[in-house]
């Protein structure tokens, strides 16, 4: 796991506290009125900085922020166009980000006055925005300039046992995106309650969408992610996306979505 800033920084302060406390004992020192204020005044520091690593490792209401995109615009080209890239995660990435922001801040920040059809209409944005930033997060770092080939692992292992072989699971997948009208995703899930796999299109961000799973891998098949390269012809889209699939990354994904074990029914 990634080790964030604060997390390492108190670690730091403990590791000082102890050997503080070592060497006091070494000299055979008993705890002095002086030392007792040290310790005091060195464990609120520890305390603080452990609030501050977990405020990091957590985003608050209406503080969602676009992630680092892990190569260039123009890295997937040919596959995905600069063009395509640059409007995709700059404007509409973004959109939906700011989208989520306001909704969050509309339901859980502002809480004050309003009235059940204002429930109604910030619940529903945060589903949109916040299902479209979601997925969008995924989707950059499902790709990658160096991707495509075929699963190795337990991801292998699990396609293979849940659609027969990787060549059967990707013609589904690929129908499954070609199926999307106009607007949606195709999405590799996980089941935790049946520990299996399973494909699922979205309409829109949150339409259709099969709850209690984790997404592994999606494809973005809104027209923005597309139409300027390939206009009408989705399916040669759908098709060329296999070259910068980041299995590696799915592969992550499976092996954290898999410690989530529900019983099974
Ligand atoms: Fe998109």
């Amino acid at each position: 796991m990634e080790q964030h800033a604060g997390d390492a920084l108190w670690r730091t302060d403990v590791k000082d506290l102890q050997q503080h406390l070592e060497s006091k004992l070494a000299a055979g020192e008993t705890i002095q009125q002086q030392t007792a204020v040290h310790f005091r005044q060195a464990a609120e520091k520890i305390a603080d900085r452990a609030e501050q690593a977990n405020r990091q490792n957590s985003v608050r209401w209406g503080q969602h922020r676009l992630p680092p995109l892990p190569y260039g615009f123009d890295a997937l080209e040919p596959y995905i166009s600069k063009e395509i890239m640059e409007l995709h995660y700059t404007k509409h990435h973004q959109s939906y980000v700011d989208g989520l922001n306001k909704a969050e801040e509309m339901l859980y920040v502002n809480r004050d006055n309003k009235s059940s059809s204002d429930y109604k209409h910030y619940l529903r944005e945060q589903s949109f925005h916040g299902s479209g930033h979601f997925l969008h997060t995924i989707f950059w770092y499902n790709m990658s300039p160096n991707g495509g080939g075929e699963p190795s692992g337990q991801l292998a292992q699990q396609i293979r046992k849940d659609f027969g072989s990787f060549r059967r699971f990707k013609e589904m997948f690929t129908k499954a995106a070609d199926s999307v009208e106009g607007v949606g995703w195709t999405i590799l899930v996980w089941e935790p309650r049946s520990h299996h796999l399973a494909i699922q299109t979205l309409e829109k961000h949150q339409f259709f969408g099969l709850l209690d799973t984790i997404p592994l891998l999606v494809l973005d098949m809104w027209e923005h992610a597309y139409y300027l390269q390939y206009k009408t012809n989705k399916k040669q889209y759908a098709e060329n996306w296999w070259k910068i699939v980041n299995w590696a990354n799915a592969a992550q994904r499976f092996e954290t979505a898999k410690q989530v074990k529900w019983a099974p029914f």
